[in-house]
């Protein structure tokens, strides 16, 4: 193996662009040429690549957001798109490719491997939906974001008594909604692995009534559907004024967690070594603190999602 391509593909990560400075680095030691293809899967079929010097991942670190930029690539879906994606690695003499992204990407990565193509898959997505590993880049980081906002917003919950309705993200995960809610004291959670009826929501607010709590944090994922319509229901059925906030894309920025930086470099160094031992058709997870290989064919066949059963366990928490 003489040369590698690197891409970042769907949604953004804080903790992409260590993998990246990783990749490089441990890359150029180890005789390699790093070919970075910009905007994902759609820069692979419309042929963006450079080569990435040493230098060119300096002061990358610190970053959110990755220096390739990302794409979610309609074509790439199609046969016809990725006939262009394998033209235009042979026509640049890539011997393998390392596909940094989530769900989606991954299973875009298998794609590849199964027409013939070298590649080791990275784990970035802040929705922690990928199968096979504890945690994928920018989840840390995500989640510090949510209880940064949700601190803040329980100071004016607080002085105005008022109950909260806060939107996060995670597509049809709950990860987010789960793992923030929980350490930042959120008084109901709502995810969608856990389908739950309005009455408990009602129940809840109506018992803490009587505990004398005057204000609510209630944290919905996404999936869940709109926070807008949980607080309406909430200010038609108990009467109680409500306040909504959909945290959105802030939740994807800023400055990576030390734990997504450490994760996302030995994750990068782990994908080299596998690519120089010839084990192709991996995704490097990440389990008791280590990079593990995980085979791409297992992590497009599953799902990763919170279990109900953690769910129930810990409600009493809050
Ligand atoms: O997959 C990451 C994620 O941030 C999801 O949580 C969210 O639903 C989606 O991306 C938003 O996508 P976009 O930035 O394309 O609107």
């Amino acid at each position: 193996i003489r040369r590698i391509g690197v891409l970042t593909s769907g949604g953004d990560a804080p903790g992409m662009n260590s993998a990246i400075r990783a990749i490089v680095r441990f890359g150029i030691s180890k005789g390699i040429e790093i070919i970075g293809i910009e905007r994902g899967y759609q820069g692979l079929i419309e042929g963006e690549f450079k080569v990435l010097s040493r230098d060119d991942v300096s002061e990358i670190v610190q970053k959110g957001g990755t220096i390739l930029r990302t794409a979610r690539s309609d074509e790439f879906r199609e046969e016809e798109g990725q006939k262009k994606a394998i033209e235009n690695m042979e026509k640049h003499g890539l011997d393998a490719l390392i596909v940094i992204g989530g769900e989606g990407s991954l299973k875009g990565a298998y794609d590849l491997f199964k027409k013939g193509i070298n590649v080791v898959g990275i784990p970035g997505s802040i929705d922690n939906d990928v199968w096979g590993t504890d945690f994928s880049i920018g989840f840390d980081t995500a989640c510090n974001n949510v209880i940064d906002a949700i601190n803040k917003i329980r100071d004016t919950a607080a002085a105005h008594e008022r109950t909260f309705v806060i939107e996060v993200m995670g597509r049809e995960c709950g990860f987010i909604a789960f793992t923030s809610g929980l350490v930042s004291g959120a008084d109901i959670i709502l995810i969608p692995e856990v389908p739950i009826d309005f009455p408990y929501i009602t129940e809840k607010l109506r018992e803490r009534q009587k505990r004398k709590k005057r204000h609510n944090i209630i944290v919905v994922a996404e999936g869940v559907g709109s926070a807008y319509f949980i607080g309406k229901q909430i200010e038609d059925k108990l009467g109680i004024s409500t306040r909504i906030v959909v945290l959105g894309h802030i939740q994807r920025g800023g400055s990576p967690s030390v734990f997504d930086r450490n994760m996302a470099t030995f994750m990068g160094v782990e994908a080299i070594k596998r690519l120089l031992n010839g084990e192709g058709g991996v995704m490097i997870g990440w389990q008791k603190n280590s990079p593990v290989p995980i085979s791409l064919e297992e992590v497009s066949k599953y799902k990763k999602r919170v279990p109900p059963e953690l769910y129930w366990e810990v409600e009493c928490l809050w």
